[in-house]
């Protein structure tokens, strides 16, 4: 049995509040296989780095083996900060990690991360973004990660307000808070905001590809995490990946993606994202995505399981299905400025506008989402107890809408359900036989099988089972107000639209 290296350094850097040492802004990475990598970064004050050494700990933190050292893997230089990189590989699972980064002369801080279970754990995360602008807010829903101890961290973008270097500075100072008292580091899933700068997310975090989309896989088949960029192209080249990925690992029981911008924002001013509604939407319904974490508006929204559809009863191009739908949470309020939530669609659960965290606990059998108010967090008296780690801490304030303080997510497993999102367009054209006025209609903006139809009246009624189906254009002498409708045998699967018509 070996000591591992003091953590003095680290405590009396936290009790004082001073800086810490001659590394700093110490970053716990994750952007790959977490129970046996994982990236340190960090930053120098002065003196030269050097790398890391790492030990394994035990159940009473002492050393385990040898003390193993790593030089440095990958340097980044950006906005005048450099970062320095480790990554560690060949690591135990759910294993503790003393590190101490290593410089020229000075001894640093030493810290302590966990890895991942091997299979499938037990384990809640921290899920959130959007923490430009109000530092004292930013800081208490860093202090709740803390206070929390999850497994790791999603964190959707937009961290600073600008993308320059005092508040790159700022944010990754404050990053630090998330840290325990006793010096322990929460891992983070970096993704992309508008406000970063295109070169952030990459040079700060190390994420494996300069386009900030990529996915973690956690415990073998168990738990499978996207991270993707809302602010390069949906589809493309990102699309494909995606497409590919989640056919590639269909195994994977459990599927989250994380991302800046909500598909359809709950709030008025935000714009509706119907380019990453058709690049993605399909996509997380065909292959069984359980939870989505969005950001961006500064709102707080949790919707019911949802899928793509035009049916009756859908809007914004989703209807509520509980058995096979994707739960969608959010919006981003981990210290920018509060927006009004004042845009709910028909499927959202609840809405609300504070300072707030999603934590997610997950196990074999479900997921467990919970909203923390942040606000509150200096005056919670409880911690979390090692034994009985989903036991909420005493005086953790948890948002309580009436649809119920907890959202429970199920594993969606195969389905058969067809996915509707196309919709009907009615065009006037001319008559080609009599040169008249005629009416096309058309499906656009989606997919559906060859089973469907399109049935139509021309006295603006309700289009049913029976009403004329449609097989070429149709003429119009006088004018007549034209209803369509799509249909799978004698279930109507879309809204009806009109267009009136015809006439001199
Ligand atoms: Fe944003």
């Amino acid at each position: 049995m070996t000591r591992p290296f003091p953590l003095t350094a680290a405590l009396l850097a936290l009790t004082l509040g001073c800086s810490y040492g001659e590394a700093d802004k110490f970053r716990v990475i994750w952007n790959k296989t977490p129970e046996s990598c994982a990236t340190i970064g960090w930053c120098q004050v002065d003196g030269d780095p050097v790398g890391v050494r790492f030990i394994e700990l035990d159940s009473q933190r002492e050393g385990v083996g040898e003390i193993a050292e790593r030089g440095l893997d990958h340097v980044t230089s950006h906005l005048d900060i450099d970062s320095y990189f480790v990554r560690l590989t060949g690591l135990k699972p759910d294993t503790l990690y003393q590190f101490q980064v290593l410089d020229s002369n000075h001894e640093n801080d030493a810290l302590t991360f966990r890895t991942a279970p091997a299979g499938a754990g037990e384990f809640s995360f921290v899920a959130g973004g959007d923490s430009r602008n109000h530092r004292d807010a930013r800081q208490r829903a860093n202090r709740t990660v803390a206070l929390l101890q999850p497994l790791f961290v999603c964190f959707g973008g937009d961290m600073i307000n600008r993308s320059s270097e005092g508040e790159w500075r700022d944010w990754l100072d404050d990053w630090q808070l998330t840290r325990s008292s006793d010096g322990h580091m929460v891992p983070i899933i970096a993704a992309r905001g508008n406000h970063e700068g295109k070169h952030d997310i990459h040079a700060f975090f190390d994420t494996p590809n300069p386009d900030d989309y990529y996915a973690v896989q956690f415990g073998g088949d168990y738990l499978r995490v996207y991270t993707l960029n809302s602010n390069i192209t949906r589809a493309g080249s990102q699309g494909q990946w995606l497409a590919q990925d989640l056919a590639a690992n269909e195994g994977s029981h459990w599927k989250i993606a994380h991302y800046h911008h909500p598909f359809y924002p709950h709030q008025s001013g935000k714009r509706e994202q119907h380019a990453q509604y058709n690049a993605w939407a399909p996509l997380f319904f065909k292959h069984g995505v359980e939870l989505a974490v969005e950001c961006d508006s500064h709102v707080v929204k949790r919707t019911w399981p949802l899928r793509p559809s035009t049916e009756p009863g859908s809007e914004m191009g989703f209807i509520r299905d509980d058995q096979n739908g994707t739960t969608f949470i959010g919006e981003g309020c981990w210290g920018a400025p509060l927006r009004a939530n004042d845009d709910d669609k028909v499927w959202t659960r609840a809405s609300g506008s504070f300072n707030q965290v999603n934590w997610i606990q997950v196990t074999p059998e479900k997921l467990t989402t919970r909203t923390v108010k942040v606000d509150s967090i200096d005056d919670v008296t409880g911690a979390i107890d090692p034994a009985d780690p989903f036991k909420i801490p005493e005086g953790l304030e948890i948002w309580e809408p009436e649809s119920g303080a907890a959202v429970t997510v199920l594993p969606l497993g195969d389905r058969e359900i067809p996915i509707i999102t196309a919709r009907l367009k009615l065009i006037a054209t001319e008559d080609q036989a009599t040169g008249g006025t005629a009416v096309r209609m058309e499906r656009a903006g989606g997919r559906v099988g060859e089973d469907y139809q399109i049935r139509y009246t021309l006295d603006g009624g309700e289009p049913v089972a029976t009403s004329d189906l449609y097989t070429r254009p149709v003429p119009v002498g006088a004018a007549v107000r034209v209803r369509a409708a799509l249909f799978r045998g004698a279930e109507i699967v879309t809204e009806p639209v009109e267009i009136e018509i015809g006439g001199e």
